[in-house]
C-alpha cells in the first residue's frame, strides 16, 4: 500500500551512521519534521507578547487545547464534547476512577485484565485502598473476553468498574472492547478503557461501543514526544452529569466565566470539565503537529497499511519457525495491533544488545519478551527484513 510518510519524521541513526530499522513506536514514536515549527510559533509568540499570548498569540494559549480537538475526536471515534488533551495517562486514569469508581457495599470490585500494565495495578489497588477496601476481595484480574462474561454472569452485582487495556502491553492482543462494554453494561458496571497501546494503532469507535471513559498517552504510536500530554474520553451522556464527583481546578471551569475568579465550580460540559490545571503550551504544540499527520494520513488506511506490514513481518518470522523462538501474539489481524512479542530463548537483553548495535531497534520485557512493531507511518517492508534478518543471525 501506498501511505508514505516516512519522509517527514526524523529517523535515528544506527552506530553505523545510517538510518536504523526503528521498530519501537510501541514504545516512544518518532519525532515528525514539522514539531519544530509548531514548537517555534509559540516561542516566538511568547517572546513577542508576553502574557499577551494568552489572548493575541496566533492561536491563542487560552484556548490552545481546542485546536486539538477534532483531530482526537476523529482518531478515537469519538464526539468532539468527549475528547480533551490533558495531564499524563495515569494521571487521567485516576482522575476518571475518582469519578466512576463509585463503590458501594455491595458493589465495589474492580476488574483488569491479566498482566495489566503496572502502572495501571498501581493505580486501581491505591484506588481500592483510598475507598478502604481489601485488595484480596476487590480486585479481580480476568484473562479474556469470556472469562470476563463467566464472572459477570456469575458475580457482575458485585462489579463497580470494568477497567480494561485496548492492547496489553507485554502481550500485544488486542481485546474487543465492544463485547467488553455490552458485557459490563448489562450487568450495571462502569467500563473503561487505557489505550495507550491502542490510540494510533487501532480504529476505535469510542462512542459507538458506548465506553464511560478512555484515557491514553500520546508518545507511542501518537509521536507527541517523551512524556508527551495525554489524551481522555467521557462520554456524552456524563457530559452534563453534575451529580459525578470529580477532582476540580480551575480548568475545568466553563471558559466564559473562568476568569471571573468566582468561589463556586461550574464544570465546562464535557471531557473538557475534568481538566484541572492550565495546560503546557509547548507539550501541545508537539503534539499537534502529530494529529494533523494522522488526520491527513487517516487511521482507517494507517490501519490497513500497519495489518499489512505486521502481517509481512509474522510470515518472514514464520520462515524461522525451527529457531526456538515463539509467538506470543495472536496471528488474528484482529486480535491485535502494530506490536508483535516474541518469546525468545536465552537471554532477551543480550539479543536486544545484538539488535542494537546491528541499528536495529526494538525493546524487550522481563523475563524473556522481544517486542517488535512497525508503525505505518514511518516504518517500510525494508525495516522489517532488516529486523527479521539481525533477529535470526543473532539468536
Ligand atoms: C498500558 C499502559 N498503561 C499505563 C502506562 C503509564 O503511562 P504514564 O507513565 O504516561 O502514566 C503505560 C506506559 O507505557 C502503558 O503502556
Amino acid at each position: 500500500m501506498t501511505l508514505d510518510y516516512r519522509d517527514r519524521f526524523h529517523i535515528p541513526k544506527g552506530p553505523d551512521g545510517t538510518d536504523s530499522a526503528y521498530l519501537c513506536g510501541h514504545s516512544l514514536g518518532l519525532q515528525p519534521k514539522s514539531v519544530r515549527a509548531y514548537i517555534e510559533q509559540e516561542l516566538k509568540d511568547w517572546e513577542v507578547l508576553g502574557v499577551e499570548g494568552h489572548f493575541r498569540a496566533r492561536h491563542p494559549w487560552v484556548q490552545y487545547n481546542k485546536l486539538l480537538t477534532e483531530q482526537t475526536a476523529r482518531l478515537v471515534g469519538a464526539q468532539p464534547v468527549e475528547v480533551v488533551t490533558m495531564n499524563s495517562l495515569t494521571v487521567n486514569l485516576h482522575l476518571m476512577m475518582v469519578s466512576f469508581y463509585r463503590p458501594t457495599a455491595q458493589r465495589h470490585r474492580i476488574v483488569v485484565e491479566e498482566n495489566a500494565f503496572p502502572s495501571d495495578r498501581y493505580a486501581v489497588k491505591s484506588q481500592l485502598r483510598f475507598h478502604g477496601y481489601v485488595l484480596a476481595e476487590s480486585l479481580v484480574a480476568v484473562a479474556g473476553e469470556e472469562e470476563l462474561e463467566d464472572l459477570l454472569d456469575r458475580e457482575g452485582e458485585s462489579v463497580a468498574l470494568v477497567l480494561i487495556g485496548g492492547i496489553n502491553y507485554s502481550s500485544g492482543r488486542a481485546f474487543d472492547l465492544a463485547r467488553i462494554a455490552r458485557a459490563g453494561h448489562a450487568k450495571g458496571c462502569v467500563v473503561g478503557f487505557d489505550l495507550a497501546h491502542a490510540a494510533g494503532n487501532l480504529v476505535l469507535k469510542l462512542h459507538e461501543w458506548d465506553a464511560d471513559f478512555a484515557a491514553w498517552c500520546t508518545y507511542k504510536y501518537l509521536n507527541g514526544g517523551p512524556g508527551s500530554i495525554a489524551g481522555c474520553f467521557v462520554h456524552q451522556r456524563h457530559a452534563c452529569d453534575e451529580s459525578l464527583p470529580r477532582l476540580a481546578g480551575w480548568w475545568g471551569h466553563e471558559l466564559e466565566t473562568r476568569f471571573r475568579m468566582g468561589p463556586d465550580f461550574h464544570a465546562t460540559p464535557g471531557a473538557e470539565g475534568w481538566q484541572v490545571s492550565n495546560p503546557p503550551v509547548i507539550a501541545l504544540a508537539a503534539l499537534r503537529a502529530s494529529m494533523d499527520l494522522f488526520d491527513e494520513a487517516d487511521i482507517d488506511r494507517l490501519r490497513a497499511k500497519s495489518v499489512e506490514l505486521t502481517g509481512y513481518l509474522e510470515s518472514a518470522l514464520d520462515r524461522h519457525a525451527d529457531r526456538g523462538f515463539s509467538m506470543v501474539t495472536p496471528c488474528d489481524p484482529e486480535r491485535r495491533g502494530a506490536q508483535l512479542s516474541i518469546r525468545v530463548p536465552g537471554s532477551v537483553r543480550a539479543l536486544w544488545e545484538r539488535l542494537a548495535a546491528a541499528g536495529v531497534v526494538c525493546d524487550w520485557r522481563e523475563p524473556d519478551i522481544l517486542r517488535v512493531a512497525p508503525a505505518p507511518l514511518y516504518n517500510t517492508a525494508g525495516d522489517i527484513d532488516r529486523f527479521v534478518d539481525c533477529f535470526v543471525r543473532s539468536l
